[in-house]
């Protein structure tokens, strides 16, 4: 099922409900939340008290993206804020199998991301434990940042991988999918698109990023295989 996963980065802070309702009347069903730390990625933005009054205004699932170091401290707090689904990187687990089993013990879905310079071989033996996989298809920290075609390939192999397991992971991917180039990812297999820049239309802008988040899903859905 091909689903928009709004990004939060790109919203109105001042006005973050308003704009989550834009982009779900839109036809936004998950809402994607980026947690950056300083150090892992050269950007700060938010943690779990953020994340749970973005819990308290909409009912959709919340998608954490974790872009910090030792992931494994923070699993509790992001499970008592709300999260439905923790992300976290290949590059900063050093005991994946231990973290993604943890994030599932606390009742959370487990997710993997891999950089654009982080090959597909290093997570497959973490694949059957994931509910998806997050291809980062521009280096992450910031919103606005343009697609690496070369990533296509990563989302392609992951398909493939999924049909050759038996597995059932979602693909998803992140970062400079926009109007432009959403058809192409999902042509490689991508379902759970995340996008900020190319939804939120700016402050007072609601009805912009309604329309922006329906004609995104529409060309979406439009390159999709008849199944998806
Ligand atoms: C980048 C973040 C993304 C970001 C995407 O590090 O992980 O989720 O919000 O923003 P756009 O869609 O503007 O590339
Ligand atoms: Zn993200």
């Amino acid at each position: 099922m091909i689903e928009l996963a709004y990004s939060i980065l790109a919203a109105d802070f001042t006005n973050l409900a308003a704009d989550m309702a834009a982009a779900e009347r839109g036809g936004g069903t998950v809402c994607h939340v980026d947690v950056m730390d300083g150090h892992f990625v050269p950007n700060i933005t938010f943690g779990p008290p953020v994340t749970a009054a973005v819990r308290s205004v909409t009912k959709v699932p919340l998608n954490v993206h974790l872009m910090i170091e030792d992931p494994d401290r923070y699993i509790a707090d992001f499970a008592k804020a709300g999260a439905s689904h923790l992300l976290v990187h290949q590059e900063v687990c050093r005991h994946l199998h231990r973290t993604l089993t943890a994030i599932r013990e606390h009742g959370m879905e487990p997710a993997v991301v891999i950089n654009p310079a982080t090959p597909v071989e290093t997570i497959i033996e973490v694949l059957p434990l994931v509910h998806h996989v997050l291809v980062m298809t521009v280096n992450p920290g910031f919103g606005g940042q343009s697609f690496i075609p070369r990533t296509v390939r990563k989302i392609e192999h992951l398909a493939s991988l999924r049909n050759e397991l038996g597995l059932n992971y979602r693909i998803e991917v992140d970062g400079g999918i926009a109007h432009d180039t959403v058809a192409e990812v999902v042509r490689a297999g991508a379902d759970l698109l995340v996008s900020g820049s190319a939804i939120f239309a700016g402050p007072g802008e609601q009805a912009q990023t309604e329309a922006n988040a329906r004609e995104f899903l529409r060309l979406a859905r439009e390159a999709a295989p008849v199944s998806a």
